[in-house]
């Protein structure tokens, strides 16, 4: 129903060839076309020269999320349209300017006159990746150029591990770091189990992302805690690999609280104390010194 729209019989055939991949994979699917087109050869001499592939990168990293472009630069293309097919599944994406997908993350980028016949991908997914084959009939058949994708996703991460306690009443900070992506995340958002809380202020949630060139790197806070706070906490920035962490909040502010005040009176108050003790305690111990040592010094002379 694709090739009602092409132009040409001569644009038709190879995509016909190309469109029933699996029926002439076993054999060489350009000898039915040299076959038709060319029995005998007689109107070779007026053909212009071939076209052919000048030099392009043929071993893309893309990142997830990100744009991506796959160069496919022919020469002597003459009127001969370029098509990009996805391996994968043998889905011819582009024809010329034609694009043949419902997926409108692809596009083909052609200036007029220009010989390169570019691939856009927009926001590259992990299926996007693998070969891409760019195409084009030549007098003699077709002539193709892999070109391979690679996907790759920076790795969130949260501060402190997988586990944080907390006391009701506390407040809840966790950070979240991406390191080594290429572009900075557009967004970072946080999940309180299954819910998107980024914007939950009514239970006192803020969140504060900050971008540096090596890192980005996201706040999450909840001022007052509650039991009902606990669980599972996933940060998920838009071009990398979610991370998570167990919120637990304990149900007893007011007895550790009160455990809390006494550990931290104890700890301000002993120091103090002890130094005060030792200060009155050292002079004294001074005034005894002497007569140690003199008890040092006279028990080698009794002996
Ligand atoms: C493409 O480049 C990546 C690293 O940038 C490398 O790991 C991979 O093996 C290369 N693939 C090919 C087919 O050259
Ligand atoms: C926390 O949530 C994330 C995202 O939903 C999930 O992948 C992860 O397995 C969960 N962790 C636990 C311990 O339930």
């Amino acid at each position: 129903m694709k090739l009602r729209d092409l132009g040409t019989i001569m644009n038709q055939l190879p995509l016909i060839l190309l469109l029933f991949p699996v029926v002439l994979s076993s054999t060489n699917h350009k000898e039915p076309f040299l076959l038709e087109n060319h029995p005998s050869g007689f109107y070779l001499p007026d053909e212009p020269a071939e076209p052919e592939f000048a030099d392009s990168e043929t071993n893309i990293t893309a990142q997830l999320e990100g744009s991506i472009f796959l160069h496919c630069p022919v020469v002597n293309s003459g009127d001969r349209a370029i098509s990009w097919i996805r391996l994968r599944d043998w889905h011819i994406l582009t024809n010329g300017v034609q694009t043949y997908t419902s997926d409108d993350r692809f596009s083909i980028l052609h200036k007029e006159g220009s010989f390169d016949w570019i691939l856009q991908i927009k926001y590259v997914q992990e299926r996007d990746a693998g070969v891409y084959e760019c195409q084009v009939s030549t007098n003699s058949g077709t002539i193709s150029r892999k070109v391979f994708l690679n996907v790759v996703s920076p790795v969130a991460f949260i501060l402190g591990g997988d586990e944080y306690h907390i006391d009701r009443g506390s407040q809840i900070s966790l950070v979240c770091v991406i390191e080594k992506a290429p572009t900075a995340p557009q967004f970072v958002f946080w999940f309180h189990n299954d819910r998107m809380v980024n914007y939950d202020q009514e239970r006192g949630i803020t969140v504060y992302t900050s971008h540096s060139p090596e890192k980005t790197q996201s706040r999450f806070n909840i001022q007052h805690a509650s039991p009902s706070d606990s669980g599972n906490y996933t940060c998920k920035p838009s071009n990398a690999i979610p991370a998570s962490i167990q919120v637990f909040v304990s149900k007893s502010r007011v007895d550790k609280m009160e455990a809390l005040h006494k550990q931290s009176s104890l700890l301000i108050n002993t120091p103090v104390d002890t130094s005060q003790g030792t200060r009155t305690v050292f002079p004294s111990g001074l005034h005894l010194l002497p007569i140690l040592w003199g008890c040092f010094l006279v028990r080698p002379q009794l002996l």
